[in-house]
């Protein structure tokens, strides 16, 4: 969604903000600004928008920004107003310029409110409302001020500037209903950003030449890796000195504590890839060798090695029930996470859509532990979601990608992934970091529980993933000969249908085309009228108990001329036999097949998206993480 970035300290701000904003293109956008303070205090703001890519901001602008060491950028997501360049942001309203995420729920009674006062607006934003609230609010202390002192805004000292900035802003917050996070700056009041976290998420970065304030790491880690996540409902003031968070209710200051970041800037290029999705699929071996190190047992029945040992102990001892919450990809993480728990660890588990467990009055019995999966640890249904249990007083868990993201920092326990930045909008190495910690997980709660557990596949899961990817290149070719059907339909049983609902999903996502995913099962409850040979089937097939039955339901489809994908273990002949087109894949364990057979998956949804010429990275409409209802 929206992207924000800031910098105030002694570096020439322009490419250092059009720079952060190009690592956060991958949030989804179609429209980006920026405003500069001007090195003459004298001159106005120099606000430039455009609709389109953050290419062509810096295009349009070469000509300016030589100068400036401050400013604030966006990358905007439209919510309210359609895009064009009159709702890009930033907003300027009297000495104020804004950039803001979120949404503000009240807006339309405030700007009528102001519109009854005279006010035009010049957007149709929530934001130019917002910014229009903080300028009345600091008009109205400025007017006070002239009454006590006969001193206008521009002849205070800065430190009382400052303070009725900060007072106008904490009015204006009490004010607004909505969660957002916003970045200004105030005219005659040089080197200072302000910003405010209020159910958004910003995080800040301490360089040795300045201040750096972005909605994620993604935009500071070229700059610094000591970092602080913004608290939420905080005030930020950045200057080249540094920070202070102020708690609008009390006016109270203090000082960020700072982390350090383990993430390299390396990351966040493409390394000679074509693209970032692609990277990403051929980094999984590795981010499921990183989210296991220091890990696995050293001997069967031994414990697996987590952050906070004697609560996980206790925690798991003691649960009754497990609801596994999430949205997306995550969701299906966490479907095939219950195959895991029920299979492994004996506890019922309930999977749900965040979007739908919030708004369901969901019960939640005492011994109940409710986990959320999230790669970006910001998606606003699935932390609502967390925040609702959080408030039924049943203990949480997290499974998240992003070091000190909200989901992650509300939990009550957390299981990292270690799957690094991912960039790509459509999800890949996040989803096999979440199958391989729930994985765990599970075998872990079994061994608690008394139950068989063997964690000893595992270890063999980096090199099994290594051999599949070195045919990359023959998934990538068949997915482009699927340009000419008209449906493609995912099929599997047991851990698999969920891997059939993933697969469909990343085939929509970057390819456009149709696709469904479902348990092969249920084709005769409906699906298998669709089958004619412009159809084409990827089957799911390991060879486990589940194997016959789907065989079965693959010959309905044959007899009825749909063209067959099989995928299923190398040396299954039967299978292979029955198929159009098959997919070898090593033998594995059941519960390590998803992980497995999910890479040829993601690698055709590619190579038929690369032959259609799709954006593969910023698939339309879509938004890497959805902060926002
Ligand atoms: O950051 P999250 O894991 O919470 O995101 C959840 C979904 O928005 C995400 O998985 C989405 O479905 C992906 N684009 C799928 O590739």
């Amino acid at each position: 969604m929206c992207g924000i970035v800031g910098y105030v300290g002694r570096e020439k701000v322009k490419d250092l903000l059009v720079d952060g904003l190009s690592r956060l293109e991958y949030r989804g956008y179609d429209s980006a600004g920026f405003a500069l303070y001007p090195k003459d205090d004298t001159a106005n703001f120099v606000v430039r928008r455009c609709v389109g890519v953050v290419a062509e901001l810096r295009k349009a602008t070469q000509d300016v920004g030589q100068t400036e060491t401050q400013g604030i950028a966006h990358t905007r997501w439209a919510t309210h107003g359609v895009p064009n360049e009159v709702n890009a942001h930033p907003h300027l309203t009297g000495l104020t310029v804004l950039v803001h995420n979120g949404i503000i729920e009240n807006h339309a009674h405030l700007r009528s409110a102001f519109q009854e006062q005279g006010v035009a607006f010049h957007s149709q934003t929530d934001t130019e409302v917002f910014a229009r609230l903080i300028e009345s609010n600091r008009e109205w202390h400025v007017q006070k001020e002239k009454e006590a002192s006969g001193k206008d805004f521009l002849d205070l000292p800065t430190e009382r500037k400052r303070d009725i900035v900060l007072e106008a802003l904490r009015q204006s917050m009490r004010q607004v209903d909505g969660h957002y996070a916003i970045l200004f700056m105030v005219k005659g009041l040089p080197g200072y950003l302000f910003g405010v976290q209020s159910g958004a998420p910003m995080v800040v970065g301490r360089t040795p030449h300045g201040s750096l304030i972005a909605s994620d790491l993604h935009a500071l880690i070229r700059h610094t890796r000591e970092v602080s996540f913004v608290p939420h409902g905080a005030i930020v003031e950045a200057s080249a000195e540094g920070y202070r968070y102020i708690d609008p209710a009390s006016g109270k200051a203090s000082t960020p504590k700072f982390e350090t970041i383990n993430w390299s800037a390396q990351e966040v290029e493409k390394e000679g890839y074509e693209h970032f999705m692609l990277k990403e699929i051929h980094q999984q071996p590795l981010v499921v060798a990183d989210t296991l190190s220091g890990r696995l047992p050293q001997e069967a029945g031994d414990p697996f090695i987590w952050d906070h040992p004697k609560a996980h102990e206790v925690l798991w001892k003691n649960c009754k029930k497990v609801y596994l919450v999430a949205c997306g990809t995550a969701y299906y993480a966490a479907m095939v996470g219950k195959y895991f728990l029920e299979r492994w660890a004996r506890i019922p588990v309930e999977v749900d859509l965040a979007s739908e467990f919030r708004y369901r009055s969901p019960i939640l019995e005492p011994g109940t532990v409710l986990g959320v999966i999230s790669q970006s640890g910001e998606t606003a249904d699935t932390l609502a979601a967390l925040r609702l249990a959080n408030e039924m007083g049943v203990t949480t868990f997290s499974v998240c990608n992003v070091p000190g993201s909200t989901i992650m920092r509300e939990s009550s326990f957390q299981y990292p992934t270690k799957a690094g930045p991912e960039i790509g909008v459509a999800s890949t190495k996040a989803f096999t970091a979440q199958l391989v910690v729930l994985a765990a997980l599970a075998q872990d709660i079994a061994r608690l529980r008394g139950f068989k557990a063997d964690p000893a596949p595992f270890a063999r899961l980096p090199h099994d993933m290594e051999q599949i990817l070195a045919r990359a290149q023959s998934y990538m070719d068949l997915g482009a000969r699927l340009a000419d059907k008209k449906t493609i339909l995912f099929v599997g049983r047991g851990a698999m249908y969920p891997l059939a609902l993933e697969g469909a999903l990343k085939l929509k996502e970057i390819s456009y085309r149709h696709a469904e995913g479902y348990a092969a099962g249920e084709l005769k409850h409906g699906p298998i009228a669709l089958v004619d040979e412009r159809l084409a089937t990827i089957v799911l097939g390991p060879s486990d108990d589940l194997l016959p039955k789907t065989l079965s339901n693959l010959e309905e489809i044959r007899s009825r001329k749909g063209y067959i994908i099989g995928i299923g273990e190398e040396s299954n002949k039967n299978f292979k036999a029955l198929c159009d087109e098959y997919i070898g894949m090593p033998a594995t364990d059941w519960a390590l097949a998803p992980l497995l057979y999910v890479l040829p998956l993601q690698l055709i949804s590619y190579g038929l998206a690369k032959h259609l010429e799709c954006d593969i990275d910023k698939p339309r409409n879509l938004a890497k993480s959805v902060t926002v209802e």
